[in-house]
């Protein structure tokens, strides 16, 4: 039984037939209409979550299984005091396959390790957020072709950010990927994270204006400050305006640039942005819900 928890539990041959599937289902999807009939998903969330939580649940309802869950750790029994592997061990008992999102790094890691059902790791803390990275990497793939040579410019709260986290780890995979980490000094990517890519002798390079490096970038990938990870609100209202893409500064960017978010936006794109054919995040939420469909498929062994 396979669970996932971070993106590099599957190789690169593997993410490649998952999104051959997804894309698949994309163009057929009255084929894959009914492939869960009789199966459950439970949505374990003990953070907030729409796109995540809802996105799972389309996608299980869209193969013709159920879905069962909560939404909020307070209407659980964690509110009771009950542990993870506690609660997953009884989820097992009623579902087929869960995802679980958790304000703990390695909370559904724990949960995988007592379940007799695979767990999917829907975000966990600041750590790692591995279907949002299958969905950020079926939206490049499927709109340009390709998953090798980039330059590719993260933007934002790239400390805290996790969709980042998983996204660098996946990406530093493949062919000729150039990183900019573009971010205050306080939001800089971890220490763990420079040395692996410096390790492994990645091209990085780490910036403070986003105006100065935009003109190489063949993708941006906007995140939001992730006020929940502060540990106080003035640092947070200090930095939470330090990045605003408008207009203005997508006139630098190259006329093919794709620009990402893993959403919920809040500032940092001006709303004006969307309507630029360079901002695909709306798109992304779509492949979202092909490439979690492929997943549950895929963990099911019903692929
Ligand atoms: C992200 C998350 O939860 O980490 N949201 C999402 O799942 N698309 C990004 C964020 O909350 O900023």
């Amino acid at each position: 039984m396979r669970h996932l928890m971070n993106p590099m539990d599957f190789s690169v041959e593997e993410l490649n037939r998952l999104f051959d599937l997804a894309r698949d289902i994309e163009q057929h999807p009255e084929a894959y209409a009914h492939k869960c009939e009789g199966k459950k998903l439970a949505t374990c969330f003990y953070e907030p979550s729409t796109r995540t939580r809802l996105s799972f649940e389309t996608a299980m309802l869209n193969l013709g299984g159920s879905v069962i869950g909560f939404s909020d750790a307070a209407s659980s029994s964690a509110s009771k005091g009950e542990s993870v592997s506690d609660t997953i061990r009884v989820i097992s008992c009623f579902a087929d396959i869960c995802a679980m999102r958790h304000p703990k790094e390695g909370a559904p890691m724990v949960a995988a390790s007592r379940s007799s059902i695979p767990v999917i790791n829907a975000g966990d803390g600041g750590h790692q957020h591995p279907t949002q990275t299958l969905t950020d990497l079926l939206t490049i793939r499927a709109l340009k072709g390709r998953l090798d040579h980039f330059t590719i410019g993260l933007c934002g709260d790239l400390k805290f950010g996790r969709t980042v986290h998983s996204l660098v780890n996946a990406l530093a995979r493949y062919a000729d990927i150039h990183f900019i980490f573009i971010s205050p000094e306080e939001l800089r990517i971890p220490g763990y994270l420079r040395e692996k890519l410096q390790e492994n002798n990645l091209s990085f390079e780490e910036e403070i204006r986003l105006e100065d490096v935009l003109p190489k970038l063949d993708l941006l990938y906007m995140t939001r400050v992730q006020r929940e990870r502060f540990f106080n609100e003035e640092d947070y209202v200090r930095l939470k305006d330090f990045y605003i893409l408008n207009k203005e500064k997508m006139e630098l960017a190259k006329e093919d640039m794709l620009v990402l978010h893993p959403l919920p936006r809040v500032n940092e794109i001006s709303v004006e942005v969307d309507d630029d054919p360079r901002a695909v995040y709306f798109k992304q939420v779509q492949y979202g819900v092909y490439v979690r469909m492929a997943l549950i498929l895929t963990l099911l062994e019903l692929a």
